[in-house]
Formats: structure tokens, sequence, C-alpha cells
């Protein structure tokens, strides 16, 4: 049988928000395997905000993705082909290569791990069971430390990440107060989320609404956005309180970063500052099988709920990414091939 994968590669570095043409998307006939490689047929493409900060190319904590190769992403899909011992045709496999529809890999490569048989649907690991949701896992009880009855505040609290963050606050015993962009979004987190209160910062009461859920102040306040947010937010912050620095999505598309409104600018002119550190998920690489047992069994019991937003169609993968830099997204987006 004959494969023609499809795939995105980057074709030029963004200034601002990425447009059509930073990408090339093209045709590859797909080559018959060799010894050792397996053959995968993508399903699902998760978009993420990180993305963003990939395509430029400045000094980060990341490499950044290189120019005519593909663009960089995580998918969920299943082996169609196999010439090896270690997968089957027809098991269900996470790799992290790139914007591409059918994926040629080896089977030692280490970004590939087997999604198990279960009755949580393939996607979510690409989101609550996936890389944002041992990313909350970690940022909230590495970094963060939640102690009952202290009090949570988590900004994009609708996304993948934040959704998952408020969640397990909630499991530590802690009032978990999210913030989010328009109402539909706050009545999610709190009515299927089941967060104590989530605060809309498009509103022009956002100041008094945040100060009035924060009455005994904030311990945690787990950063997603940066920005007016995380402004008003710090005024709210509690001594000895900890601010885990999970990302800064208001910021990704400034063309000067280092004069913008990124936590770290905003925290450091306080003058009682906080305990605050960016964290990245890799740090703990060693343990992510565990935490995604734990996740997985969250999910699977209705403990963890999630949102999706699923576009159809490989040719939308660029317009879900400004979808999620401007918010138009609605918890996890994912693309569906
Ligand atoms: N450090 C790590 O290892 C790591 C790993 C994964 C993700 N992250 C970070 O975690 C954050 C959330 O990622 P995610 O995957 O869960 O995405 P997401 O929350 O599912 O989607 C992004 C959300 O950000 C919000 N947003 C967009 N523009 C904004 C703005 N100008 N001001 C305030 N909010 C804005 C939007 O929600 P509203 O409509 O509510 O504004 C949007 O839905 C990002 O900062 C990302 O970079 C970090």
């Amino acid at each position: 049988m004959e494969y023609i994968n499809k795939k995105f590669l980057l074709n030029k570095r963004p200034v601002g928000m990425p447009e059509d043409n930073c990408w090339k998307l093209i045709d590859e006939k797909i080559d018959s395997l060799n010894k050792g490689e397996i053959l995968i047929e993508v399903k699902f493409l998760s978009i993420d905000p990180y993305m963003r900060g990939r395509m430029n190319d400045g000094v980060s904590y990341a490499a950044p993705a290189k120019i005519g190769e593909p663009m960089t992403g995580e998918t969920v899909g299943e082996v169609v082909d196999s010439k090896s011992s270690l997968y089957e045709i027809g098991e269900v496999v996470c790799i992290h290569k790139g914007w591409q529809t059918y994926i040629k890999a080896k089977d030692t490569d280490p970004s590939i791990y087997k999604v198990p048989l279960s009755t949580i649907p393939m996607s979510s690991y690409l989101g609550a069971v996936g890389m944002p949701g041992r990313t909350a896992f970690f940022g909230l009880n590495r970094v963060g430390k939640p102690k009952e009855k202290e009090t949570v505040v988590v900004s994009a609290a609708s996304g993948a990440v934040g959704s998952v963050v408020g969640q397990l606050a909630l499991m530590h015993g802690c009032h978990v107060i999210g913030v989010a962009g328009g109402q539909s979004k706050c009545e999610f987190v709190k009515e299927t989320l089941g967060f104590h209160e989530c605060v809309d910062y498009k509103s022009e009461n956002f100041k008094t609404d945040l100060k009035n859920v924060c009455s005994n102040g904030i311990d945690i306040y787990f950063e997603n956005v940066g920005g007016p947010v995380t402004k008003e937010v710090s005024y709210l912050l509690n001594q000895d309180a900890r601010v885990p620095i999970c990302g800064f999505i208001s910021q990704y598309n400034e063309k000067d970063m280092l004069n913008s409104d990124t936590p770290f600018k905003i925290l450091s002119k306080l003058e009682n500052k906080p305990f605050h550190r960016f964290f990245v998920v890799t740090e703990w690489m060693d343990e992510w099988q565990n935490a995604t047992r734990i996740l997985s069994n969250h999910v699977a019991k209705g403990e963890i709920k999630y949102k999706e937003t699923i576009t159809e169609g490989f040719e939308n993968a660029p317009q879900a990414l400004r979808d999620v830099l401007t918010g138009k997204n609605f918890g996890k987006q994912i693309i569906k091939i």
C-alpha cells in the first residue's frame, strides 16, 4: 500500500502573529520500512501555545524549530505498518515528530510511547492525560506545593493545563479560583469543573471581582498568561505565596519580549516578592509514567473533566494555533486528521 504523508514545514520566522506563509504544506511519498521502523497513521495533532516560541530564533530553554523542517508538535495515531518487534499493527502511540499525517519512525525513538487500551479517548493523551495534564500535575505539586485550605488562583482556567491544575488543587482541599476570558468559559470552570469561583478578566469589573473572591489573599498563583491578569493578581499575593510560572501566553507575540509584561518583570517589582520560578514539564521526565497513570485514573473515574476543541482537517492547523494565541479555543485545541 502506498502512503502519502502531508507535512507542514516551517517556512519563515514570524513577526507577531504567525501568518500562513510561515508554513509550507507538502506531500511526501513514504518509502518502505526498514528493520526496526514503524509507520504511524496520525489521528490527532496537538496544538499548543509553546509552538509559537519554537518558531522564533532566540535564546530559549528549547532549541528553535529549523526552517525547512516539520513544524514541531505531538500527535497520537495508529501503527499501520511495522518492521519492529516492539510495536504491532493496530497499536496506538503518541509521538513528538511534528505536524505530519503519516510518521515513519524508528522503534527506539525516545518520543514514542504506547497509549494503553482503555475507555479514555485517544485525544485526551494530548490533553488532560498528556503533556498539558503532566504540566499541571508537576507545576502545581512540585513548584506550587499546595496545602489544605490555601487559596489557589489559576489563569487560562478553562484550558488544557489550567483546567487540570484547578481540579487537582480541589483534591488537595484548596479554595480554587479560576481566571478565564468570557462568561461561558467562566461558567464551565465553575459549573462543570467545580472551581469555587471563576473571574472573567475581560470584564470591566475584573479588578474588583478578583479582590472580592480572594478575601484571604492568594497563596498560590499558577501563572499561564502574564500581562494585565498577572498585575492584578500580584497585588493580592500573601506572604509566603508561590507562583509556578508555567507560561505567559499574552506576551508570546510581542516583538520585544525583554520589555514586555512577563511575570518575571511584574513580580520582580513587588516589595514582597513571592517565591516564583519558571518550570518546564520535562524536568520530571523520569516520573512521566506515574503522573500519566494518576491522571488517567482520575479521568476514567470522572474526577478530572476537560473540554476539547477538535478542528477537522490537517490544513487548519495554522489557524488553530492562531486561535489558541487569541483565546478562540475552548479547552484543549486538537486537529483531527
Ligand atoms: N512550562 C511548561 O512546561 C508548559 C507546558 C505546557 C503549557 N505551558 C503553558 O501553559 C499555558 C496554557 O497552555 P495550554 O496548553 O493549557 O493552552 P490553553 O489554555 O488550552 O489555551 C490557551 C489559552 O490562553 C488564554 N489566552 C490567550 N491569549 C490570552 C491573553 N492575551 N490574555 C490572557 N489569556 C490569554 C486563552 O484563554 P482565555 O480565553 O481564558 O483567555 C486560551 O484559551 C501557556 O502559557 C503555555 O505556554 C507550559
